[in-house]
């Protein structure tokens, strides 16, 4: 099984992209959702509970793992990486990547959480890669518990993106990266509020092609994983559970979702 975590329920749009390009596999999710947020807590604390909710996901099976959350992304890969011995993927080179590809006048715009933003990763790892580039970040701490409300397109969502988003367009950045497994949901708003020549870089689509990249190129992994069955057989975990949660999980997914309580 591929297993996929998140602090809460963001990560479901990468869960979506990886049941898009990968459909023939099957997929075990969690969603930390007794925890969220993630991007306001200390390194420390991400790193524990992203060992713990790896380790839940090895005992459903998982073979990989992709964090699909760039606060955890950005405090626990390099924990992770030391600890399991097995494939894991984060969010964030993925996206990197893309947006190297992408920018053409080298001015790009980051949003995340403060976590996220906080440990200057997008920053540091953009212009390793390409000296010269200029990165301009923002965090955005309001968005989250915004998207998790299913406040896709109200007014006030809409205030405080353009808001966030302001000092980023004064910027001139032609390139912005959805530094937050939440923001995806955004995207109608902000690329309205970018404007249509602005890039917007979604590492939930990124990391789901790098998967299924990694797959094609180590077939002896991708058959060692459970393929999905004629109902699939993907499972969704949350570590507490609300009927308000399958709802918003629903819309994540772009289709009903039956959530289990891990
Ligand atoms: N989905 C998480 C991320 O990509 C944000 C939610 C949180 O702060 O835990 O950073």
């Amino acid at each position: 099984m591929i297993g996929i975590f998140d602090s809460g329920i963001g990560g479901l749009t990468v869960v979506r992209e990886v049941m898009e390009k990968l459909p023939q596999y099957r997929i075990v999710y969690f969603g930390d959702t007794a925890r969220t947020p993630y991007g306001t807590k200390s390194q420390k604390t991400i790193v524990e509970y992203a060992i713990e909710d790896t380790e839940f996901l090895l005992s459903q099976g998982a073979k990989i793992i992709i964090v699909a959350c760039n606060s955890a992304s950005s405090a626990a890969f390099g924990a992770l990486k030391e600890r399991f011995a097995i494939p894991i993927f984060e969010v964030i080179r993925p996206g990197v990547e893309k947006t190297l590809q992408l920018t053409r006048k080298q001015r790009v715009g980051v949003i995340g959480t403060r976590a996220t933003i906080g440990s200057g990763i997008y920053e540091r790892l953009l212009k390793e890669a390409r000296a010269g580039l200029q990165v301009f970040s923002q965090a955005c701490p309001l968005l989250v518990p915004l998207v998790e409300e299913g406040w896709l397109k109200r007014p006030e969502t809409k205030r405080i993106v353009r808001k966030y988003l302001f000092t980023l367009k004064m910027k001139q950045v032609d390139t912005l990266v959805l530094g937050c497994t939440h923001y995806p949901l955004l995207k109608p708003i902000i690329k309205a509020k970018m404007g249509r020549r602005v890039e917007v870089i979604d590492s939930s689509q990124e990391v789901a092609l790098w998967v299924k990249g990694y797959l094609e190129k180590n077939p002896e992994i991708g058959g060692s994983l459970t393929p999905a069955g004629k109902e699939n057989g993907h499972r969704f975990f949350v570590s507490d559970l609300t009927p308000n949660f399958e709802h918003i999980a629903s819309q994540f997914l772009g289709r009903p979702i039956r959530l289990e309580l891990a």
